[in-house]
């Protein structure tokens, strides 16, 4: 496997002729090749990919960039558990905690599960007295993917309220506190490394919150959620209170670990159990679908033709149901952390783009603010819609036509585009655009959208070479704010200077 041998292909990729979308639908199958519906534990999905560029020459060139960079074979690696993570010696063990993956990761993951299990039902059944709310802290990973959950599968109401609070800035967590009782409220620390500073921090303050609003034992409150269990034992939590997940699970896939905690207490262990299945489903697809068949491999392809042959810097996402309005921020940091790269897995340059930059927001709202670039900038942007046909209220259904219409109207209107002879009133059209179509969003549902979406990110990096499993790229940062905080906030340029002594902090 190389990125060289690859080279050759991505040049034909330039240099195929680019149809537009209206020439490539006078092919009377485009809709049955490129529409796939996939029948899974939470219900259809309809995956449109059919108003993207994607051809069967683009699709052909992509098989043979596929085989050059040896795709089956790392995904087959990814799923044995093989050290794909080379920067860091480890596997990504992440569909071993849905039941896909080597065996004893599977036994490994299923044990946490049995251990979290146990404790989320006898919480609930009382063991820690009453609980009315959960505080979960944590950040980046142990924070985004409990977020969406939680926001896209509690609106008609939860077991426990959970509170996720991520920033260091204080307004985050006075926020939570203000909406909780000490008396009946848990906190869980969700962090892999147990070291992160927010998350150290907001933890401290919680605990102080629970000791001045007179708890007696607040360690006693405290769910630790880690990879790293002896550091949560060292901080003070109880071992039985601490569900450790392995080492080679990723943090910012590590929803379906013990990180999936606050899940299993909102909506209950059979919720959550209904999620993980959610995402095995896909698991299931991406290992045993045909390349040609296969949605994520599809997905992938789309994304890269765009980022390496149509030159776009930025791909957006457009949920078009308010329960799934944390989903661009979720995919942000699954897509431009794992893909944010300037080297190969092997440390060479990636001579290449990397990752387009991720962004999004929630339908209508986004029509009335920033689709107006969509369809007549000067970038090209192709843009993922995602909805859902059973509406999440019980308002009058005239919301949710309405909004399944705009959503549908936007992708047509971006492929069409409109002629005038007026400059002004003219759209180019041949804009691409793919749409995601849930029949349900539940627990399952929720998990086979995120599963999806990291093996999309995978399939982008294994072609590309890169390794998407490290983030050395948030270090630097990291150390100097350590640096400044620790007193020695001297020998910057002199921007930074000027500003930390603006602010009185780090001389
Ligand atoms: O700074 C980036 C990062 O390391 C993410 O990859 C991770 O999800 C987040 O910080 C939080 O890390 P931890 O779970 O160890 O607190």
């Amino acid at each position: 496997m190389s990125a060289g041998d690859a080279q050759q292909f991505w040049t034909a990729l330039e240099k195929l002729p680019r149809p537009t979308l209206k020439t490539l639908f006078s092919d009377a199958a485009r809709l049955t090749r490129y529409s796939t519906t996939l029948d899974l534990p939470g219900g259809p999905v309809i995956f449109d990919w059919s108003k993207t560029h994607i051809s069967p020459e683009v699709e052909a060139l992509f098989g043979s960039v596929a085989a050059a960079m040896d795709l089956e074979g790392q995904r087959d690696a990814l799923i044995a558990g093989e050290k794909i993570n080379n920067t860091e010696g480890r596997a990504a063990e992440h569909t071993a905690q849905r039941g896909v993956g080597k065996d004893t990761s599977v036994e490994e993951a299923e044990a946490l599960h049995a251990r979290m299990r146990m404790l989320v039902e006898a919480i609930h059944e009382g063991a820690l007295g009453e609980v009315k709310s959960l505080i979960h802290i944590g950040i980046g990973g142990s924070a985004l993917g409990p977020a969406l959950a939680i926001d896209a599968l509690t609106r008609e109401g939860a077991k426990v309220a959970v509170h996720v609070v991520s920033n260091i800035d204080g307004c985050a967590l006075e926020a939570a506190i203000k909406a909780c009782d000490p008396e009946t409220t848990l906190i869980a620390v969700a962090s892999k490394t147990f070291t992160t500073t927010e998350t150290m921090t907001n933890a401290h303050s919680a605990l102080e919150w629970l000791r001045e609003g007179g708890v007696a034992d607040p360690y006693g409150r405290v769910i630790a959620l880690t990879a790293s269990p002896e550091k949560a034992v060292e901080w003070g939590v109880d071992e039985t209170r601490v569900l450790p997940f392995s080492e080679t699970v990723g943090g910012r896939y590590s929803l379906w670990s013990s990180i999936g905690f606050p899940v299993a207490m909102a909506l209950g262990w059979e919720g959550f159990a209904e999620f993980l299945d959610g995402a095995a489903a896909i698991d299931r697809h991406f290992i045993d679908a045909d390349l040609a068949e296969n949605i994520v491999v599809r997905a992938a392809f789309a994304d890269l033709y765009y980022t390496q042959v149509r030159g776009c810097q930025t791909r957006a996402v457009f949920a078009y149901d308010e329960r799934l309005k944390l989903l661009p921020d979720y995919l942000q940091q699954l897509e431009m952390e794992s893909n944010g790269k300037s080297v190969l897995a092997d440390g060479s340059p990636l001579t290449r783009a990397s990752a387009p930059v991720t962004w999004g927001g929630v339908g209508t709202d986004a029509q009335h603010a920033v689709f107006q670039l969509l369809h007549q900038g000067t970038h090209l942007i192709p843009v993922d819609f995602l909805a859902v046909k059973t509406p999440g209220h019980d308002l009058d259904p005239a919301h949710h036509e309405i909004l399944l219409s705009n959503c549908f109207a936007q992708g047509a209107a971006l492929m069409a585009g409109k002629a005038s002879d007026d400059g002004a009133r003219a759209y180019p059209g041949d804009r691409p655009s793919a749409t995601i179509l849930c029949d349900d969003l539940n627990p399952a549902t929720l998990g086979a959208l995120i599963a999806f979406h990291e093996h999309r990110t995978f399939v982008s990096a294994a072609m590309l070479g890169i390794n998407p499993f490290d983030q050395f790229g948030v270090e630097l940062g990291k150390a100097i704010a350590k640096q400044i905080e620790a007193g020695g906030g001297a020998g910057f340029d002199p921007s930074t200077e000027a500003l930390l002594s603006a602010a009185g902090i780090g001389g």
